[in-house]
């Protein structure tokens, strides 16, 4: 079936397509409810959701999609689509919930993990998307270095009870959310507003991720990679301050979390690099060579110089349509193409192929559904990106798979149920899954790329 063209965009080119996998992703926290259940204990984000006022809509992510309890048909919706990858997350709290192996919720991954080979699909977990212990976050969280550490234990427990099924691992999902938005300003779990006091969050995050690749590979995994967050930095203008802030906002969105991991030092942020709580032999760690570099993309983001203790501000994109979220989540898929190319250039033969790990829109859409929505903005937005990727393709840049954010509508974090990103709409009163058209275009892309 050839791949519907969106609003009379050329079709995309199959050539280029056949050499990505395809993905979709979720992560724990934001589908799998159950937050009480079989042992789970509490992490930052149940701290967060429980306080009155953290997130938008009051909700708690639980029952949410309820996939604890829908294993069975969230694979099935995987299978049908036709994806070569799932990208899930493991909850921490779940496997280790008082820092001793919890056998009942090692056994919920098995039978994803399971179930997922049977149906053909690999699994490709996160070990940490967002969702530390409370107990440590009680100890300074990743403020304190001892939580690297304790993500290391963490980590040669999944890797014995899964390792001798899942060779395919994403290591840490977003250290600069984390950082930025968790412990600088506080829109995040948990919540903090230290500003520029959290940059050692970004460290002891990479530390973590050093340690588990160290762990993952003496457990034989094969493909193993961090999830960074990306944009295009875009400055106001082209007055000296609008520059400045630009630059500086890409040092500390982009260049803290991939120059360490691809170059094996940090960017020139002073006085706050030399500040860094680095020990001997982290950098080391931290760089270990990579199978691939995941990059979440959704948007490029524009800066101008600001007047205060944080020096820039992001502003709309002149001109971009916007996603539900709304001027500062602008839709320019060539700054996709923009990004990979620039990455392809500044770090060379450093940067091993490319993962999009994440990519995808959310759009106003209704609570229940009677069918099938037609989101044809979503469909626009996929398809552009996918264009965007294909370009980068043609310009030399090594990209490996294409992953969709995401396969359910989910927990939006602070924003709750208000923004909706899946190819399967939820409804969160009852779990009821109901695929949209991006679904059904997604699955004739990717039927298209392998016919
Ligand atoms: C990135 C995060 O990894 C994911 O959890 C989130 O839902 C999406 N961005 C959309 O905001």
């Amino acid at each position: 079936m050839p791949v519907p063209p969106a609003h009379g965009a050329p079709p995309l080119d199959r050539a280029l397509l056949r050499r990505l996998g395809f993905s979709a992703a979720t992560a724990a926290f934001q589908i799998e409810g159950a937050r009480a259940e079989d042992g789970r204990s509490r992490s930052i984000w149940d701290d967060f959701v429980d306080t009155p006022g953290r997130v938008r809509d009051g909700s708690t992510a639980d029952p949410g999609p309820d996939s604890y309890h829908r294993v069975a048909e969230d694979v099935a919706l995987l299978a049908h689509l036709g994806v070569d990858q799932y990208r899930f997350s493991l909850s921490w709290v779940r496997v280790l919930p008082e820092g001793r192996p919890n056998p009942q919720g090692l056994a919920y991954y098995d039978r994803l993990v399971d179930r997922l080979l049977d149906a053909g699909i690999t699994p490709t977990p996160t070990l940490y998307h967002w969702d530390l212990p409370s107990r440590l976050e009680a100890d300074g969280g990743w403020l304190n270095r001892a939580t690297a550490e304790r993500f290391a234990q963490y980590v040669e427990v999944v890797a014995d009870a899964l390792g001798d099924r899942v060779r395919h691992w994403y290591t840490i999902n977003e250290p600069v959310s984390t950082t930025l938005q968790g412990y600088a300003i506080g829109e995040l779990a948990p919540g903090r507003t230290l500003l520029f006091d959290a940059l050692p969050t970004a460290h002891h995050q990479l530390l973590a991720h050093g340690y588990a690749v160290r762990i993952l590979r003496g457990h034989g995994a094969t493909r193993i990679g961090i999830v960074n967050n990306h944009t295009q930095v875009l400055p106001a203008s082209r007055s000296e301050e609008d520059l400045q802030a630009a630059y500086l906002y890409d040092l500390v969105h982009n260049r803290m979390f991939a120059d360490p991991v691809l170059l094996g030092r940090y960017p020139d942020l002073e006085p706050y690099v030399s500040a860094l709580p680095v020990h001997d032999g982290d950098l080391a760690l931290i760089s270990a060579p990579c199978d691939v570099y995941g990059v979440n993309y959704y948007n490029p983001t524009t800066v101008a110089a600001a007047a205060g203790p944080v020096p820039f501000e992001v502003v709309p994109t002149p001109g971009a349509p916007v996603t539900g979220f709304g001027p500062l989540w602008p839709i320019v898929p060539e700054a996709l193409t923009a990004f990979l190319v620039d990455a392809k250039e500044r770090y060379g033969e450093a940067l091993p192929p490319v993962v999009i790990a994440e990519n995808g829109a959310s759009f106003p859409e209704p609570d229940q559904v009677d069918g099938p929505l037609d989101d044809a903005d979503r469909i626009d937005y996929l398809r552009g990106h996918i264009g965007a990727v294909l370009d980068a393709l043609r310009a030399g840049v090594r990209v490996d798979a294409y992953t969709v954010w995401s396969l359910l509508d989910n927990f939006e974090w602070a924003d709750g149920y208000t923004q909706r990103f899946g190819l399967v709409h939820v409804d969160m009163a009852t779990g009821r899954r109901t695929p949209k058209a991006s679904y059904a275009w997604f699955r004739a892309l990717i039927e298209e790329a392998r016919s």
